[in-house]
């Protein structure tokens, strides 16, 4: 009895779960600042979000190389590791309570890691998410969900959610993951 009401939740959850097939990281993150709006800051290897009194922005594109696979729905993902320490700073410091805010956005064509700049870069297409992070390491997002681009790039642009001040750096991660990912999944 107990072992057949077992086997059928299995099945249940089976059914309608979702498989991930696959996580990319990104291909280059760039960060443009407004201090520095003809400058080229080429791709790093740290993200960058940032806005001091609404002002001094920093933003980053995002460009991820999607592979061709099996998946059916895709969606972006981001994570602070908290059970092993990984590289992210969240300013400013407590107690300063946030609230620390986010959004991803598409971009209307592919980011250039040589030429883009604050002044001169791909325009912003649609909305993507919205991200909190908060000093503990929590995260939550709003959206998410992207088109499966494969065999594409996928573009996209970090940058602070409202006015005020926050400062968000994060250094991408596989292991534990860490960071903005792009998670490919298949329906079963
Ligand atoms: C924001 O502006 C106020 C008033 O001009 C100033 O006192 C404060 O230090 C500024 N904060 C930051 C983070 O620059
Ligand atoms: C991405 O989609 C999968 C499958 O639909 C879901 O389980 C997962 O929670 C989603 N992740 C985010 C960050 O929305
Ligand atoms: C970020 O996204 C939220 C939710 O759509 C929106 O209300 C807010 O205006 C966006 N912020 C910016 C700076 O575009």
């Amino acid at each position: 009895m107990h072992y057949l009401v077992l086997i059928s939740l299995f099945f249940s959850l089976q059914a309608f779960g979702a498989t991930l097939i696959s996580r990319q990281f990104p291909s280059l993150l760039i960060p443009v600042s407004q201090d520095a709006p003809n400058t080229a800051l080429g791709t790093q290897y740290t993200g960058q979000v940032a806005i001091r009194n609404g002002s001094h922005q920093i933003y980053t594109e995002v460009l991820f190389d999607i592979p061709p696979n099996a998946a059916t729905s895709c969606n972006l993902s981001f994570s602070i590791s908290t059970s092993r320490p990984a590289p992210w700073t969240l300013t400013p410091s407590p107690p300063f309570p946030g609230p620390f805010i986010f959004n991803i956005s598409t971009l209307s064509s592919a980011p250039n890691k040589c030429l883009d700049t604050w002044n001169h870069r791909p325009s912003v297409k649609d909305w993507v998410a919205t991200v909190e992070v908060k000093h503990d390491g929590s995260v939550k997002m709003t959206g998410g969900k992207v088109g499966c681009l494969k065999g594409q790039t996928a573009n996209f642009l970090v940058y602070p959610g409202r006015a005020g001040t926050m400062g968000l750096e994060w250094f991408e991660e596989a292991d534990p993951v860490h960071g903005i990912t792009y998670e490919m999944w298949t329906d079963e």
